[in-house]
């Protein structure tokens, strides 16, 4: 059956691109592609069967629920989770080799008694906060947590850190957070203790410091094609990956003064044509782009017009008469129609990661 409402089409040449484009400008590093909230809007297992050619990616989830989506969807890649470690998850973490977050004390004492209990354990990585005040040791618990690990021959495979400000104009906190991250490293590095995997760089980071790529970068937004705020200079070439659209599903003829949609904020100033999208801030469209926003249509602009709706909104087609079924644009590239992600974040005073995780529920993806 022919599926009506809001549809976000996945490009998956635009996703290579966008990689092949990171690749290139960072060199020789790994990289771990962050796929966490349903891969940005984007569908977590869609783009990690997308990017699984590339066996050397680390695909990055949230939760162990995630984690365990994705294998059981069939991907292979390493999976590392940014979630503090949950004991009851440690052999499924260790059979099914999905990377645990060591954040706490009890998290790497956890760690000793399953490796105590059993011959092996999982894969884990240290988490150092150093800014951002989230998960993650404190610096002044490094000697203890580094002579703990030595002690315990725990071996993690990788120290880390996450930037709280790298995507902004002023880098003058970055820049502290990656001093204190270094001194952590010279710290361990007095413990004999080695790491395959050094890493602190999302996309801002990948952008504004090259310093803090190490071996390791994390990207997520860069990856789906969008700044990840407007202070940063875009000097890696991306496209966006995912179009969102709505289809129209009426269109009325309309006197001047109709008064349109919840609270009739909006009255036509001329006779029209308004178009009803079957697509409403339940889809993930943001309420507030009511007052100024707009969708593209076969290469044009037309405003929304009135309160957006749970399930459906209204366009002021003026002269224009759309046919019933077709589709507008509300953001991506799509044909003629194009609506960049970031200006609505900024005139709407939100961001581009806000805007992407909405896209979920109703919409079907279309992996084109
Ligand atoms: C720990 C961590 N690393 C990396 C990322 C990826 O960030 P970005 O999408 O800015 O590349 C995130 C995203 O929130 C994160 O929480």
């Amino acid at each position: 059956m022919n599926f009506i409402g809001p549809k976000a089409y996945i490009h998956i040449d635009h996703l290579n691109y966008n990689l092949q484009h990171i690749r290139n400008y960072i060199g020789n590093k790994s990289i771990m592609c962050v796929v966490k909230a349903n891969g940005y809007g984007h569908g977590a297992i869609e783009i990690s069967k997308n990017l699984d050619s590339n066996s050397d990616i680390i695909l990055a989830v949230f939760s162990f629920e995630e984690a365990l989506e994705l294998r059981k969807a069939g991907i292979e890649n390493e999976i590392f989770t940014f979630s503090k470690l949950r004991e009851e998850y440690l052999q499924l973490a260790d059979e099914l080799r999905i990377t645990l977050n060591a954040c706490t004390f009890s998290n790497i004492k956890i760690l000793t008694k399953y490796k105590q209990q059993n011959d092996s354990i999982p894969k884990f990585h240290l988490k150092f906060d150093t800014g951002m005040t989230r998960l993650g040791f404190d610096n002044d618990e490094a000697d203890q947590v580094f002579k703990y690990i030595k002690d315990h021959n725990l071996f993690p495979e990788g120290i880390y850190s996450h930037f709280a400000t790298a995507d902004e104009g002023d880098l003058t906190y970055a820049d502290y957070q990656l001093m204190k991250f270094k001194s952590l490293l010279n710290k361990s590095t007095d413990y004999g203790i080695e790491y395959k995997y050094v890493h602190c760089s999302n996309s801002g980071a990948v952008l504004n410091l090259p310093d803090a790529y190490f071996n390791l970068i994390r990207i997520g937004m860069l990856l789906y094609g969008v700044a990840p705020s407007d202070e940063v200079s875009m000097k890696i070439k991306v496209k966006p990956v995912m179009s969102f659209c709505g289809p129209i599903v009426n269109i009325r003829k309309v006197k001047t003064g109709t008064q349109i949609s919840y609270g009739g904020e909006y009255k036509t100033d001329k006779n029209t044509n308004i178009g009803v999208v079957q697509t409403g801030f339940a889809d993930g469209l943001p309420r507030d782009w009511y007052k100024d926003g707009y969708v593209s249509y076969k290469g044009n602009y037309y405003r929304i017009v009135g309160r957006i709706c749970m399930d459906q909104l209204m366009i002021d087609f003026g002269e224009e008469q759309p046919k019933d079924g077709d589709e507008v644009l509300f953001f991506g590239k799509k044909d003629r129609d194009e609506i960049k992600i970031e200006d609505i974040a900024k005139k709407i005073g939100t961001t581009t990661y806000v805007l992407l995780t909405a896209i979920q529920g109703r919409t079907k993806r279309i992996i084109i």
